[in-house]
């Protein structure tokens, strides 16, 4: 067991700390007010190899394993989760199950362009009324022969507003349940594909989450993903890969809150000292310190895990799990460190509190994922 990150490892660690903090935190605050989306800053990601870390060179990616993708989000989510989000998404919800289950064709005509960052890809499985139950889609693909027409409403999709090319779930035969769905690529401008509302959120503000609204949208047959019928087990494969993505942003999360509680812990004086020296603070900080460690443990786990080929379902499950409650907690706690500074947004620790309730949300609920856990457990 080797705990110690490789050479490359440690570059693209340092690539991502240099942009994180000289690109992203200028202006983060705004951003996040406003709900800017941060196009410009993703489109220089994509140039940097942001956008398609583990694609395949061959494909116009990065080449790189799961490991570097995870301390590079872990690095952007200490400062900028709107532009994490986004790039965790066009990497393990887009990028990846098109390089796995792609055609030649598909993989040349839309994942060179989403690995290199010239175009965003969207994950499009939420509905209004099925979100954890996943196999409940209520979006049509009618099968007409040599395309699909395509119905219904997806509800907040990450980048929805802002991607080019998006992986659809949708119902082909309703009787069949799971084994009915297909994922489609659909591309933005098709006739009858149209934004819906944008979302005004809580946390991750200036990350663009919409609804798609499809009607009558005809997509040509060699638009689907694998053999028909495989939609929910792609959307279930890729989504266990997602989830090391968003553990590693709800890590960067915790570890971008704890840097800020210990750096205003040493300057701030109260009682004749240094607050880092009472032990109502330290106290706390060692907490954090510990519960980070151990959730950069899962998360680094399930990653290479996922490299070795060896099955991550259940440790990716229970990397976001922890992690995104670790990254919940540790953020409540800097804002108490931080006093009344922490309250407002000039000290940053008040938005990695807002960002890290997502964490607990997309990609599934902690609900869903300790269904994962149990299940893995039990059978
Ligand atoms: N890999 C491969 N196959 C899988 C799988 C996996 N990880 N998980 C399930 N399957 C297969 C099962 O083996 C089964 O296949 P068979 O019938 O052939 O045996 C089939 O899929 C159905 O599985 P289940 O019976 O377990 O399905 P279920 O209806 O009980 O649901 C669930 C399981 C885990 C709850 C699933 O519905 C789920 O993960 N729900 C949450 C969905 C989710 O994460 N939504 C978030 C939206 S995406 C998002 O947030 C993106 C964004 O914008 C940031």
């Amino acid at each position: 067991m080797n705990f110690e990150l490789t050479e490359e490892q440690l570059t693209v660690q340092e690539a991502a700390r240099s942009f994180a903090q000289n690109q992203c935190l200028p202006g983060v605050i705004d951003r996040d007010t406003h709900m800017t989306h941060p196009t410009a800053l993703l489109k220089k990601m994509g140039e940097l190899g942001f956008m398609g870390m583990m694609v395949d060179s061959k494909y116009d990616g990065g080449g790189m394993d799961t490991l570097s993708y995870c301390v590079a989000v872990e690095e952007f989510s200490k400062i900028d989760n709107s532009c994490s989000v986004a790039m965790s998404v066009n990497n393990s919800l887009v990028c990846w199950g098109l390089e796995k289950y792609g055609t030649e064709d598909q993989k040349e005509k839309y994942l060179k362009p989403l690995a290199s960052g010239q175009k965003i890809g969207a994950f499009a499985l939420s509905e209004p009324e099925a979100g954890s139950d996943a196999t409940s889609q209520r979006t049509s693909a009618i099968d007409m022969g040599d395309h699909y027409v395509v119905n219904g409403t997806k509800n907040w999709i990450t980048n929805g507003g802002k991607a080019d090319i998006h992986l659809v779930i949708a119902q082909t035969d309703a009787e069949k349940g799971h084994r009915g769905i297909n994922v489609l690529i659909m591309e933005k401008g098709m006739d009858g594909f149209t934004l819906g509302a944008k979302e005004d959120k809580l946390g991750i503000r200036s990350s663009d989450t919409h609804s798609l609204l499809f009607q009558d949208v005809r997509v040509p047959k060699e638009n689907r993903i694998g053999d028909d019928g495989f939609g929910f087990k792609f959307a279930m494969q890729t989504l266990s890969g997602g989830r090391i993505g968003i553990a590693a942003q709800a890590l960067g999360i915790a570890q971008g809150a704890y840097e800020l509680a210990v750096k205003y812990s040493k300057e701030r004086q109260a009682f004749g000292k240094e607050i880092s020296k009472h032990q109502a603070i330290a106290f706390k900080l060692a907490d954090m310190a510990t519960e980070i460690e151990a959730a950069r443990l899962l998360v680094y786990k399930a990653a290479v895990l996922k490299d070795e080929e060896k099955d991550y379902t259940q440790a990716s499950a229970m990397a976001k799990v922890f992690a995104s409650e670790v990254a919940m907690k540790t953020t409540v706690e800097a804002v108490q460190v931080l006093g009344g500074y922490g309250y407002v947004k000039e000290y940053h620790v008040e938005r990695l509190m807002r960002d890290a309730k997502i964490t607990q949300l997309y990609e599934g609920t902690s609900e869903i994922q300790r269904i994962v856990i149990s299940r893995g457990l039990l059978t």
